[in-house]
């Protein structure tokens, strides 16, 4: 991820910063303008320290001549990203998936099948967890029904996080009674503060990191359904543009995508047709230039 210089637009802005803005937008797809430049400083400041650095310019000029491969990038990509996350955070979603979209996919499948979902950007795992518990509920009234979770994110620490499914008891609340008698393990010891996922959740996930900016994703499979949920927030429209349609190219025909509820499609040139709130689905027509 080597930078290649380019001019600096405003002379106001810090150059380190305006680098940095520049090379975040281009390998993350992430924005961030002058506004944003107390954030990242503070998000790096405590790591600038560590490293006894002077400040960002030294870090960067640290980090720029690091190999691409150096664990400093996945610590630099772990502070730039925003990870905000929950469990069952727009909860409507989760009842459209199993009210609607389910019922919906299921009616041509016959009485057994497969349900392929991508948790795109799935941050520390509470959506993943959130989306299996949803789908097990389901199956449980659906015999012949079963599902798998592919999930994603850039970032190694959340990714790391989401692999161990253990989460403080204080992260539970959104999740209903009767689902975490089912579903979460209460710790014991030092873990009492803690719960874990039950082993036949996680069976069904399987995470992986990915990078939207790739060119190409590098996943062979079509999914029935993506979340891809707040996290195009934090991109410009041209970048938005750019990976909704290598992520449609995912989506098998008929299959539908989740936005967040506070993103819009609004303007793009996509092959997707509004169904409820933050949810479209895959026109099974051939879509030009796609
Ligand atoms: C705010 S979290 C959203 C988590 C979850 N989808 C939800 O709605 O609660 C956004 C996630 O997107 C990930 N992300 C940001 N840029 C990315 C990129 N270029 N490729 C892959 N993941 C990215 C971040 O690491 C972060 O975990």
């Amino acid at each position: 991820m080597q930078p290649t210089p380019s001019p600096i637009p405003d002379n106001n802005v810090d150059p380190a910063f305006a680098r940095f803005s520049q090379f975040i937008a281009r390998e993350l797809g992430i924005k961030m303008p002058p506004e944003k430049s107390p954030l990242l400083m503070s998000r790096l400041r405590e790591r600038i320290q560590d490293l006894k650095l002077g400040g960002l310019e030294d870090y960067q000029r640290y980090l720029f001549e690091l190999p691409d491969s150096s664990a400093e990038w996945d610590e630099f990509i772990d502070r730039v990203t925003t990870n905000k996350t929950d469990f069952f955070r727009e909860p409507g979603h989760f009842d459209y998936l199993s009210g609607t979209v389910l019922p919906a996919l299921a009616a041509p499948r016959g009485p057994t099948w497969q349900l392929k979902l991508w948790c795109a950007g799935c941050s520390s795992g509470e959506e993943t967890y959130t989306l299996a518990m949803t789908l097990s509920e389901y199956a449980q009234s659906h015999p012949g029904f079963d599902y798998s979770i592919f999930a994603t994110d850039i970032s190694t620490r959340v990714l790391a996080l989401a692999q161990t499914a253990i989460y403080p008891q204080a992260k539970i609340d959104p999740v209903p009674t009767e689902l975490r008698r089912r579903y979460l393990l209460r710790g014991e010891g030092a873990q009492r503060d803690n719960v874990r996922i039950v082993p036949e959740l996680r069976q069904k996930t399987r995470f992986s990191r990915l990078n939207f900016m790739n060119d190409h994703f590098g996943v062979s499979e079509l999914f029935d359904v993506i979340f891809f949920r707040n996290v195009m927030i934090y991109f410009e429209r041209e970048t938005q543009q750019a990976v909704l349609t290598k992520m449609c190219r995912q989506l098998k025909p008929g299959g539908y995508l989740f936005v967040g509820h506070a993103e819009s499609l609004m303007g793009l040139k996509l092959p997707l047709q509004p169904m409820a709130r933050a949810v479209f689905r895959r026109t099974c027509t051939r879509f030009s230039g796609f």
